[in-house]
């Protein structure tokens, strides 16, 4: 490093410490407070993985009873809240749905300007609370139906896909779910959390970071990329199609959605684990075809260009398999993050320094003001 010296897109940039979340490079490895993300699939339920992001252990069965309850409790939406997005445009992507949501809550809660650790917890598991019901009354509203009210006698994972399809889907279904919400909640400083801690940094309100990290989400080379799997995988249609597609897309020079990453550049730590959900979902053999162009693409990317799949890529499946509508995949995703991001607020918090980086000017140079003719 010398003064000056320019990172473009901070690549490599060591902005701050963490305590959270660790993404090892080396060993393709990532860990939520010291635990592989892998184990914490196999024995954990996604609200032990909140509990866990928030407070730095896993939690009691007394503070896990105690949270859940917590939790169920604060999961209905005020009527003001639902009449506002009823509003919307019904043809707006519902990542607006959702930054509109989050910006109203915050507008709404009677505990505005308290910002301390117990207000910000409790705002948090607010949101985590509430963004089940907001994305399902969505996901309903864009096929026309009534939205189905939360029941408070399951489980996050059931009670989130009662409300989207009225009922609950079968066992792996909604382990596939479960794994993508702990697999999704936390990575590091990714561009949304570090939106989130940005906003943070000036002293700004929870909402406002959450909102603004919701919008640097929505993007295609972020969030934004498991719907652009799915448009893709629709778009090639055919495994025959995969080799003479991608040739195009390189002439073309697209970016392939959901391959590469910042990061992880030998291939990212979650895919496997996501990849094997989407197996068990197609092993009944319906969606062969789907899970051979996936397997083909993946296989072409990592032969042709030596880029390996990010955990976009299995989630698009698996979400389209699921009954999801392509434009909801992103907004599942804030559900899951929701968790990360605030952690990472309140983190930011404990010891905070303003995130004000500097710029190397290049425009023209000084000049005098010309006195206008006439
Ligand atoms: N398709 C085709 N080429 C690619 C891709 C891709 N998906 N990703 C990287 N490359 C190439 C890139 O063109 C460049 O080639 P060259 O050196 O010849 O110019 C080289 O690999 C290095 O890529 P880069 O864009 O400089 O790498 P980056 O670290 O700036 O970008 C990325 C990372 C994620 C923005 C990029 O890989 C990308 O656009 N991927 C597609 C979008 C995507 O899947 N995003 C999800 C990211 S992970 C999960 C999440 O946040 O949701």
């Amino acid at each position: 490093h010398h003064p000056g010296q320019i990172f473009r897109g901070l690549a490599g940039v060591v902005v701050d410490t963490t305590t959270i979340s660790m993404v090892n490079q080396e060993t393709n490895s990532l860990t939520y407070r010291g635990y592989p993300v892998q184990e914490l699939c196999e024995s954990c339920s996604f609200e032990e993985v909140a509990w866990l992001l928030w407070h730095g252990e896993l939690p009691t069965a007394n503070q896990l009873a105690e949270f859940k309850l917590v939790e169920r409790n604060r999961r209905t939406l005020g009527r003001n809240v639902t009449s506002a997005l009823s509003r919307l445009p019904e043809d707006c992507h519902p990542m607006d749905v959702l930054r509109t949501a989050i910006s109203y809550l915050g507008a709404d809660d009677p505990t505005e300007g308290l910002d301390d650790r117990d207000h910000n917890l409790a705002k948090s598991i607010d949101m985590f609370a509430k963004l089940p019901t907001i994305v399902a009354f969505e996901q309903r509203r864009r096929r026309g139906l009534e939205p189905i009210l939360p029941d408070a006698n399951l489980g996050y994972a059931e009670n989130f896909l009662q409300m989207c399809f009225g009922e609950i889907p079968p066992a792996e279904q909604v382990r596939a779910f479960e794994v993508s919400m702990i697999l999704y909640a936390e990575h590091s400083f990714n561009a949304s959390t570090f939106t989130a801690r940005v906003v943070t940094s000036t002293l700004s309100d929870i909402y406002s970071a959450v909102t603004a990290a919701i919008g640097a989400l929505k993007g295609p080379l972020h969030g934004g990329a498991n719907e652009a799997v799915m448009h893709l995988l629709a778009e090639i249609g055919d495994v025959a199609n995969v080799e003479p597609w991608l040739k195009q897309a390189f002439v073309d020079k697209r970016k392939i959605m959901g391959f590469g990453h910042r990061v992880y550049k030998n291939g990212d730590s979650r895919v496997p684990t996501m990849t094997a959900e989407l197996r068990k979902l197609t092993s009944d053999g319906k969606s062969a075809d789907l899970l051979a162009t996936y397997d083909a693409l993946a296989a072409a990317m990592l032969r042709v260009k030596d880029i390996h799949p990010n955990l976009d890529y299995p989630t698009g499946p698996v979400y389209h398999l699921m009954g999801f509508d392509i434009p909801i995949f992103t907004p599942l995703f804030v559900m899951s993050r929701i968790t990360g991001w605030t952690a990472h607020i309140m983190e930011q918090l404990e010891s905070n320094s303003l995130i004000r980086p500097l710029s190397s000017y290049v425009g023209v140079e000084q000049r005098k003001v010309p006195t206008l003719a006439g």
